[in-house]
């Protein structure tokens, strides 16, 4: 079966990361796939709202460290920068329901969707510091402006992982539910928006991120390439293959 799955019903289009024995890291192919279903739920008159989901367990371990490792992104035109452009740039609602860990891009897409819903087993982390890598997806500019500087500094420059109650004291999830009614709640909110106008949502969503859009796309580009510097620098690739070896990263030498 597919790494993700796509399902459009009743105006809902459902992307599943379904790759749960690698707790759902996200390959360059899943990443492709994932650009793809975005940019076609953008298209298609038919849906009227997005979400994404993981399990009851997992929602995402973030990048596969393996291609991290063996094929870091190369250009602008790479599926990961593909499918963040695809999310951030997304005119319709973004529902997402996440339980168990969201590590890196699993917790950093959360700033591009519109409604969270978590699991009370939710572990939000953004470990870029850890693995010698810097904030990605905009995350620089929108956790600070989301959690407060002092927050989002404890939460990038010390990396470590946060759980459900945090991230609904600091914003970024709207409501904590049990796991095993994460996903089904998060579609009944994603249909209550999808009996609506769509015009209503698309033209609401438009205003209230007016303004933000350049800043984003700038802030983006510029955390690109610094990151795409350093996934090919020793700290990183120390990092990668410590995981690999399932050892602890040696970091005295970098
Ligand atoms: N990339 C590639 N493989 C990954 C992965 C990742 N990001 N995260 C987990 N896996 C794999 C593990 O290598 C393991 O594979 P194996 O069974 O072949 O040995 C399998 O998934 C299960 O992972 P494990 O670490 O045993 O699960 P856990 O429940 O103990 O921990 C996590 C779950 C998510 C906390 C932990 O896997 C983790 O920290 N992953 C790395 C997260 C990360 O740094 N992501 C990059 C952010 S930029």
């Amino acid at each position: 079966m597919s790494d993700i799955l796509v399902h459009t019903e009743a105006g809902v289009t459902t992307i599943t990361f379904n790759r749960i024995e690698k707790k759902n890291s996200i390959t360059a192919a899943m990443y492709a796939a994932l650009a793809d279903a975005v940019e076609q739920a953008a298209a298609d008159n038919a849906v009227r709202t997005l979400l994404i989901q993981g399990d009851a367990t997992i929602f995402s371990a973030g990048n596969d460290l393996g291609d991290f490792l063996n094929a870091p992104p190369s250009t602008e035109n790479s599926p990961v920068f593909r499918f963040m452009r695809a999310l951030a740039g997304f005119p319709k609602p973004v529902v997402a329901a996440v339980c168990g860990p969201a590590v890196g891009i699993g917790t950093t897409m959360l700033f591009h969707c519109d409604l969270v819903y978590a699991g009370d087993n939710a572990a939000f982390s953004m470990p870029f510091v850890n693995l010698g890598l810097c904030p990605e997806f905009a995350s620089s500019v929108l956790a600070p402006q989301m959690f407060g500087y002092h927050r989002a500094a404890e939460a990038l420059l010390l990396g470590e992982p946060f759980m459900a109650e945090a991230a609904l004291e600091v914003g970024l999830v709207n409501r904590v539910v049990p796991p095993t009614e994460c996903n089904d709640f998060a579609q009944k909110q994603a249909r209550k928006m999808a009996a609506k106008p769509l015009s209503a949502l698309v033209e609401t969503k438009r205003l209230m991120k007016k303004g933000q859009q350049a800043q984003l796309v700038e802030r983006m580009g510029e955390e690109g390439q610094s990151f795409g510097r350093m996934l090919r620098e020793p700290a990183a690739r120390e990092a990668f293959t410590a995981f690999m070896e399932k050892r602890k990263p040696d970091f005295s030498k970098v």
